[in-house]
């Protein structure tokens, strides 16, 4: 997804907006139909030509308001566009599409499992990923940043879940594949049936994963023995899970890493802000987040008549917060289009808000601080070397493929390469 800089005089036809169009996102401008929505239309209602229709609102009190109260909008009825006008069968079996006190009965341990300190074990081997996968910055070659970031959390979290390392490289083509069903590289199969293509094989390998497995001492044991009031998780419940757990993963954290990369590529001056500061990189990667925004939206139904920003909003109603949109909002952020590595505060909602706020995100947050924190300190700096192809999805903000060259500091090919034991300092 293009992200533009809009400057408030584009002429947008906001009865003509399609948001639901993946066209928009990789070819489109949404930005510039975002600021416009802000301005004219912050509760804005599309129909599509089938009937279909849902609410959308732009501005950030509106998508964390929507997100906040779940007394208001229900989860339970789907979280996605690609499900709008459906019935979620994993309502009230997976934790993003149920409501509280399910939601918190399977929450909470889950939260716990997933720390930052539960998770200070990982470090090290979540830094040996990082150290693999920016290894051959220090060739000739450009090196392709998304598609090195696309198997980037399937390392990581497969290690975690206890998923065999020979299936990762189709678990990561069938996630995105999950999100993204419209996107040309799926080929032939583009459209709607490789979304239940991906879904059936997805479904299918975590029923076998789940069945038989001793007890383990990785997350999907930890989910199989964890105490939902009582009773344990049924198999449904697990695989619903295991499936959400690697598609929250899986589809995100890769466009963080690229985004922030082309923003790195298309601001040097901040880039060389932060190598003279190294202290910023945690602050930088929030900034990358927001600018990011992966999630581009997430949907909720009303459970009653209600209102936003002064509108009313009919019971059953879907409505789309647009976190790409919050994260713009000129109302909260200062400058909002400046890209600036020691924005503070931020007060992003790249991982959500409220009950379903994203559990991954500590996880997420130490790779992306490890992968950061280690280019920061390697990299002088970064040039764009081919054409950025974004990635066709009304979901995630993506990008499908980046050659980027990394301008090296003296001595950096030679780690890279294997050839020194220096010890990077330790994210925080
Ligand atoms: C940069 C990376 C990531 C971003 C931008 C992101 C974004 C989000 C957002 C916006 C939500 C809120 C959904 C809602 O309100 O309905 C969410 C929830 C969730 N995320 Fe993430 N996520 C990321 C990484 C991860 C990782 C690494 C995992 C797995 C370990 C993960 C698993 C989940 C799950 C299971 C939920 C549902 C939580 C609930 O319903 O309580 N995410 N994520």
């Amino acid at each position: 997804m293009r992200l533009s800089t809009p400057t408030g005089d584009e002429a947008v036809d906001l009865d003509a907006v399609d948001l639901f169009d993946a066209a928009t996102y990789s070819d489109g401008d949404p930005h510039v139909v975002w600021h416009a929505m802000r301005e004219r239309a912050p509760v804005h209602r599309q129909v599509l030509p089938d009937g279909r229709g849902f609410v959308s609102v732009t501005r950030h009190a509106d998508v964390s308001a929507v997100l906040r109260d779940h007394t208001r909008f229900t989860s339970k009825r789907g979280t996605l566009l690609s499900i709008l006008g459906g019935v979620d069968p994993a309502a009230n079996k997976m934790m993003a599409a149920s409501d509280p006190p399910v939601h918190t009965d399977m929450r909470e341990p889950m939260a716990k499992a997933l720390s930052f300190a539960a998770l200070r074990s990982r470090h090290p081997s979540v830094l040996g990923v990082v150290r693999r996968m920016i290894a051959p910055l220090a060739g000739d070659e450009p090196w392709d940043v998304a598609q090195a970031g696309a198997g980037f959390p399937m390392e990581f979290t497969g290690a975690l879940m206890g998923l065999p390392e020979e299936d990762w490289p189709e678990l990561a083509r069938l996630t995105t594949m999950a999100v993204a069903p419209e996107d040309p590289s799926f080929g032939a199969e583009a459209g709607h049936g490789s979304l239940s293509a991906a879904h059936h094989e997805l479904f299918e390998y975590f029923g076998e994963q789940v069945q038989g497995r001793g007890e383990r001492d990785d997350l999907i044991g930890f989910l199989k023995a964890m105490d939902l009031g009582g009773r344990g998780m049924r198999a449904d419940e697990l695989v619903y899970n295991c499936y959400s757990l690697l598609l929250g993963a899986n589809v995100t954290t890769p466009h963080a890493v690229a985004a922030t990369v082309l923003a790195f590529t298309e601001h040097p001056d901040e880039y060389a802000r932060l190598t003279g500061d190294r202290d910023r990189t945690n602050l930088a990667v929030e900034e990358g987040l927001r600018w990011s925004s992966p999630a581009n939206h997430f949907m909720r139904h009303a459970v009653g008549d209600t209102e936003l920003s002064g509108q009313p909003i009919r019971a059953g109603e879907a409505v789309v917060a647009w976190l790409g949109s919050a994260n713009r909002d000129e109302r909260v952020f200062a400058d909002p289009y400046r890209f600036d590595v020691a924005r503070t505060p931020n007060r992003h909602v790249a991982f959500g808000f409220g009950p379903h706020y994203c559990i991954g995100a500590p996880l997420a947050r130490i790779a992306l601080r490890l992968l950061f924190g280690e280019l920061v300190r390697l990299v002088e700096r970064f040039e764009l070397a081919g054409p950025v192809a974004h990635l066709r999805s009304n979901f995630v903000a993506g990008i499908r493929s980046m050659p980027v060259r990394a301008v090296l500091r003296p001595g950096a090919a030679a780690e890279l390469e294997g050839g020194s034991d220096v010890v990077p300092a330790p994210s925080r």
